[in-house]
């Protein structure tokens, strides 16, 4: 279990912190929360501002393939899979891996890459449609903070479930000091459970979960 950078290669996103803040309003926060057309691909205040394939995953495929040693012919479940780039990216890097997602939002799935669009199935990760040690790995990028923190510790005890090892990774919002928080606080529109380390660490020990973590840590 530890801490690990699986994501380093990502390139960094630009974010107006003070745009979004002076945006920011209940109604625009409800529509965000829905994980719709708007959340993707609508303007910026809303989400993405635009979600679409650039390979910008392929590096973070490579690192995963190679952090989790994956070989062909495992399984690999990407829990909040969004449009799929995740998943048609460590099957490019890794032929004859057998990945697939899960997402909330119908809408994502629907706007898949063809290539993933039998591997990707719509549902809540709080009760995955896959049985016992289904996988040999899971990973969850920036998906569970979007849930109370009880469905958290049950998406938590799902992904444990389903994964056949240790070969588990959760990103998840956090800060380090009260500077990042607050910077967190103006931009975020979607988590509903976030928190410093100490107390998501806290809550990975109360599940027993033995995968490896890293941090979203918003900057402007
Ligand atoms: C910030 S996006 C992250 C997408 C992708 N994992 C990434 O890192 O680019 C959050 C994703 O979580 C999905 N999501 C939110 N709540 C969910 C839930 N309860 N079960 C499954 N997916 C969920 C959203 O639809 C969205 O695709």
């Amino acid at each position: 279990m530890a801490e690990v950078n699986l994501l380093q290669a990502l390139p960094q996103t630009k974010r107006n912190i003070q745009k979004r803040k002076d945006a920011k309003d209940p109604e625009i926060i409800a529509i965000a929360k829905q994980f719709g057309q708007m959340y993707f691909d609508g303007p910026r205040e809303y989400g993405y501002g635009g979600y679409q394939y650039d390979g910008r995953w392929i590096p973070v495929a490579k690192n995963i393939v190679t952090h989790f040693g994956l070989k062909p012919g495992m399984r690999v479940l990407d829990v909040g899979c969004a449009k799929g780039f995740l998943v048609k990216d460590l099957m490019e890097v890794c032929p004859g891996l057998e990945v697939f997602g899960i997402d909330i939002s119908s809408y994502a799935i629907s706007n898949c890459p063809d290539e993933v669009a039998e591997r990707l199935v719509q549902g809540n990760c709080i009760s995955l449609p896959f049985s016992n040690h289904e996988f040999d790995a899971v990973i969850a990028l920036n998906v569970l903070h979007n849930l109370e923190r009880r469905a958290v510790k049950s998406a938590l005890l799902e992904i444990i479930r389903v994964c056949n090892s240790d070969k588990m990774f959760i990103q998840v919002d956090s800060y380090l000091d009260d500077n990042q928080r607050h910077i967190f606080l103006d931009w975020v529109l979607t988590a509903q459970f976030h928190d410093f380390p100490a107390g998501w660490l806290q809550l990975f020990g109360e599940v027993g979960y033995k995968g490896d973590w890293y941090w979203t840590i918003v900057t402007e």
